[in-house]
């Protein structure tokens, strides 16, 4: 990619293809200390008041800068970097390569909690590990009652819901969620009946004196790439037909409309969305309905397999942080009179770690 000027106007190259950049575009960038503050990047100028017919009047490209005369007499000088990176999104979340994996995984991801480790390196490389696999565990996390709330907003901001700003979650009596009983949870993903659902969910492990409740972990990105490969009908009516996700208890009725495997505009994986219990499909022919009843049960199938499921124990301490777009998660179930298995939730949602990823990019020049 390169930058030319040509009779007052200034082009850019971009494999064998050279196109003017709008005189307007350049304009808005100018960033001298009058028109741009300096600590938050934002205009001190308002370019909806702009004449529109902006121009050059004046162009000077040397090996680093482009200097511009506009027609308004503003003058300015751009760093050629920062123009080539508006044109490049390499620092984009979405190039950081999901990493497949099923129950041959190894490496559960674990990270070393610290004081101060939200403002470390190694915090990047935790958040890395995040977006490859979808999950990461911190270790060592003070098992301190409520921390999952500091930790959550020392990486963002808690996203809250009616089940509040965290949840405890352990055998209870009256409970109007199965997650706070001893039976098991079979792989499901949280929320799928709100609008838009948690993108993260964090599990803080304070006790754990039982034998079961292993938690567990699926690739619903794995799984919904073999159902791609091997099941093409299954995978086109899951990604098509919009289902409804809800729930009810005394104080709330949530709904959401959505596809059991959502793609994003290029026909890319987005988020799946999976609890069997609270799903209501809408009325359809009866054969489009057969063919729905086999995908779902295809589907389950394969989240529930062995081949694709990982298991282990949280003990105290361990911070387990997932993505609720991509992974379902459940745990065995165990025996309340063993004793206390006590954890302790909350979510956050993705503008939170993507805004400390980019955050400690910046800091530690990465
Ligand atoms: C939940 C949940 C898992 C566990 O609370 O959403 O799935 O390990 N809990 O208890
Ligand atoms: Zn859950």
């Amino acid at each position: 990619m390169k930058i030319e000027l040509s009779n007052n106007k200034v082009f850019f190259e971009k494999e064998g293809l050279k196109k003017e950049i709008h005189p307007f575009w350049l304009r808005e960038r100018v960033n001298e200390e009058s028109f741009v503050d300096r600590a938050t990047q934002q205009r001190l100028f308002d370019p909806t008041e702009l004449k529109k017919n902006i121009e050059i009047k004046k162009l000077n490209l040397s090996e680093n800068f482009l200097e511009i005369c506009f027609n308004d007499g503003v003058k300015t000088k751009l760093a050629i970097q920062s123009i080539l990176k508006e044109f490049s999104n390499i620092n984009d979340i979405k190039f950081i390569e999901k990493i497949k994996w099923d129950s041959s995984l190894k490496n559960l991801n674990y990270f070393d909690f610290k004081e101060n480790i939200f403002e470390e390196k190694i915090m990047y490389d935790a958040l890395i590990n995040f977006y490859k696999y979808g999950f990461i565990i911190f270790k060592n996390v003070p098992v301190q009652n409520n921390f999952i709330v500091n930790f959550a907003n020392s990486i963002g901001s808690v996203r809250r819901t009616n089940f509040g700003e965290f949840f405890n979650v352990k055998s209870k009596p009256n409970p109007n969620d199965l997650a706070y009983t001893s039976l098991a949870l079979a792989p499901h993903t949280d929320n799928p009946y709100r609008n838009p659902v948690p993108c993260i969910q964090l599990l803080h492990c304070i006790e754990n004196k039982v034998s079961g409740g292993l938690s567990t972990l699926v690739d619903g990105y794995t799984v919904t790439e073999k159902l791609k490969k091997n099941f093409s009908d299954y995978y086109k009516i899951l990604t098509e037909i919009k289902v409804r996700y809800q729930f009810i208890d005394k104080n709330i009725i949530l709904e959401d409309w959505a596809e059991m495997i959502q793609l994003d505009e290029n026909k890319k994986f987005k988020q799946v969305r999976f609890s069997p219990r609270l799903d209501f499909v809408p009325l359809m022919e009866k054969e489009k309905l057969e063919l729905y009843y086999s995908a779902r049960n295809k589907i389950s199938e394969l989240y529930n397999s062995d081949d694709y499921r990982i298991e282990f124990k949280l003990t105290p301490g361990d911070l387990l942080m997932m993505d609720n777009y991509r992974l379902l998660h459940g745990r065995t179930s165990y025996d309340a009179n063993e004793g206390e298995r006590f954890l302790q939730g909350c979510y956050i949602d993705y503008d939170s770690t993507e805004g400390k990823l980019k955050h400690l990019q910046r800091k530690f020049n990465l």
